[in-house]
């Protein structure tokens, strides 16, 4: 699928370049190369690149300007979406549109819904008013969605004001009397990255708000600013009154988001939270890879050096949920790889799907003749890698948005260790993955450590590509406990991260699937000590205790078992 992005520089818009190459090619315009005010530009240039979905970050923002240029704002603000609505009827694309909260005067007590009547109170306000009117009247598919307070670490903004007058005064005066919810401009586009792929099979249609969860006055968040980046400025709170400017704001500007949850269970993190995120990304490596194309269409992205490698055996029915988990990282891996495991039904097929849907440049998909394991479905993705790291996940399993990010910062920090894992936790079917705070913490993982319990699951790990050692061909059981063991014994570091990352819908230990074999299980860990011993990584007496150790444990889960 082309997706026609424009506003390419804007807040919204430049995460949105960043987040959308799984969905398809890419065809970004900034206003130099589509210019709003002009209908016909906008014309040419939809029917140009054909794309099946159109996303318009591209707008007239200057809220106190647009009380001196009305028109200006009416043009591209309300003509341009038109125009862009009856393009994407034509062609049958859907159009993903934002709005505002300043399409409302601000006197409701409460969040304001969807169905609430908007009453806008600025110049900007009702361009943005009669902008998504406009698109909802065209009769094409279309999302509106309605956001607040936006903000991130590039263009003009709230975030960025606070910061420079902080390093400018010792004092600042920021307005009390208005709330809303500030809105990071990444969480603005995953969120709508996600809608696309959601919406690209349906018959969309809707008006939808899409903010932070919580509400803050603008003092507050530049007090949280403040104490976030830990600069010394004070914050004095002022009545709006004391702040003059041409546009009159409304002073509640908080919008429910409860439609979208119902609709399609998406919810934005708490505003303090992404603020610590937005604030703490500066010092996240991106390395990005990639180079620049022709002006307009996109060909370099931020992109982490890191190949996910997931084995598919028949998993039709979940790998689609997998694989849209990688697609949704704060940061992209530049390759996902699907080894397809002799599945021998429609598998494969499904694989291939995702490749179109998400990119050939992006998906590459292997297939296997002869179905000898996980370990070796695994080991085939790691040998077509071409990425610094390796990161494992399985087609039944799902990773935290940020895992990438985390995980790859934690790699990149720390060059010495080769193999990391973080921990997991099960979870039920419709249920969301946590967006608990990140305590990112760490600690070494020693040998022995690892030789008295496996402390990573496949899906929580990621290797640096050039560990030479791998998955023992062949066997159905433990290969991954004996890859960490073999990888300690040659010296190399592993550590685990405390965060929650990996999310597994695997029933546990002795309830189903493989694990439910808990003595052949067990057998594997006993031939993974045997295997150290004749390979001279482990001595005779550390053999026969590790052993003893792990029947006993057998033994205590047999007890456990036969008691529930
Ligand atoms: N910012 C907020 O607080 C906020 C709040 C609620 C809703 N929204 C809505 O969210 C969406 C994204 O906002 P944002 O914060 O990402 O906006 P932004 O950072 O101000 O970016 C707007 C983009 O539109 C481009 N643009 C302006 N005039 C144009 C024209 N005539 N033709 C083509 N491009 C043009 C700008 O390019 P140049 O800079 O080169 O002109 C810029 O790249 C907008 O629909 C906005 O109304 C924003």
């Amino acid at each position: 699928m082309k997706i026609l992005l424009t506003g390419k520089t804007g807040q919204v818009g430049w995460e949105l370049e960043r987040r959308l190459p799984p969905l398809g090619q890419v065809v970004a315009f900034d206003h130099a190369s589509l210019d709003l005010a002009d209908p016909d530009q906008i014309i040419a240039r939809v029917r140009e690149v054909r794309p099946g979905l159109i996303i318009n970050a591209a707008a007239y923002t200057d809220v106190d300007r647009a009380e001196s240029e009305p028109e200006l704002a009416m043009q591209i603000n309300a003509a341009a979406p038109q125009t862009l609505a009856e393009e994407a009827k034509r062609l049958g694309a859907l159009l993903i549109h934002y709005s505002t909260d300043y399409v409302f005067d601000g006197t409701k007590p409460t969040p304001y819904l969807e169905t609430d009547p908007p009453n806008p109170i600025s110049a900007y306000g009702r361009s943005k008013l009669e902008g998504e009117r406009a698109v909802q009247a065209s009769g094409c598919r279309h999302l509106v969605l309605r956001t607040s307070w936006v903000y991130g670490l590039r263009g003009r903004n709230f975030l960025l004001t606070i910061l420079r007058l902080a390093r400018e005064r010792r004092e600042l005066r920021v307005v009390d009397d208005q709330v809303g919810a500030p809105t990071w401009c990444r969480d603005i586009a995953v969120a709508t990255a996600r809608l696309a792929r959601e919406s690209a099979a349906r018959e969309t249609v809707g008006l939808f708000h899409l903010t932070a969860a919580g509400a803050t006055s603008w003092y507050g968040f530049a007090r949280e600013i403040l104490e976030t980046s830990g600069l010394g400025a004070s914050v004095m709170s002022i009545p709006s009154s004391q702040y003059r400017s041409p546009a009159r704001r409304p002073a509640n500007s908080l919008l429910s988001c409860a439609k979208l949850n119902a609709w399609c269970n998406i919810e934005l993190p708490e505003w303090p939270d992404s603020l610590r995120r937005c604030l703490a990304d500066e010092r996240i490596s991106n390395d990005p890879i990639g180079a620049t194309g022709p002006p307009g269409i996109r060909t370099a992205v931020d992109r982490v050096s890191v190949s996910v490698v997931i084995p598919c055996y028949r998993c039709v029915g979940t790998i689609r949920r997998a694989v849209a988990s990688v697609a949704e990282q704060s940061l992209f891996p530049a390759e996902l790889i699907l080894v397809d495991d002799a599945s021998g039904d429609g598998t494969l097929n499904a694989l291939r799907a995702l490749q179109r849907d998400f990119g050939e440049d992006w998906v590459k998909v292997l297939a296997l003749r002869e179905n000898v394991g996980a370990g070796s479905a695994r080991n085939a993705g790691w040998n077509a890698a071409s990425c610094k790291y390796i990161a494992f996940l399985d087609a039944d399993d799902v990773w935290h948005p940020r895992k990438m990010e985390i995980q790859h910062a934690f790699m990149q920090a720390h060059p010495e260790v080769a193999l990391s894992g973080h921990a997991h936790r099960r979870i039920a079917d419709g249920e969301s993955v946590d967006a608990a705070l990140m305590q990112q913490g760490f600690r070494m993982v020693s040998r022995w450590e690892l030789l008295l319990s496996n402390r990573f699951v496949t899906p929580s790990t990621m290797v640096r590509r050039d560990v030479t050692q791998r998955f023992q061909a062949g066997r159905r059981y433990m290969e991954d406990h004996l890859l960490w063991l073999e990888i300690a014994s040659g010296g190399l570091k592993v550590a685990r991260l405390t965060d929650v990352l990996a999310f597994t819908y695997k029933a546990p230990v002795g309830d189903s699937g493989l694990s439910a074999r808990t003595w052949e299980m067990r057998k594997a860990e006993l031939s993974n000590f045997w295997y150290l011993y004749r390979t001279e990584r482990l001595g005779f007496v550390a053999t026969v205790a590790l052993c003893g150790y792990s029947l006993a444990k057998h033994m205590r889960r047999v007890l456990f078992l036969a008691r529930r």
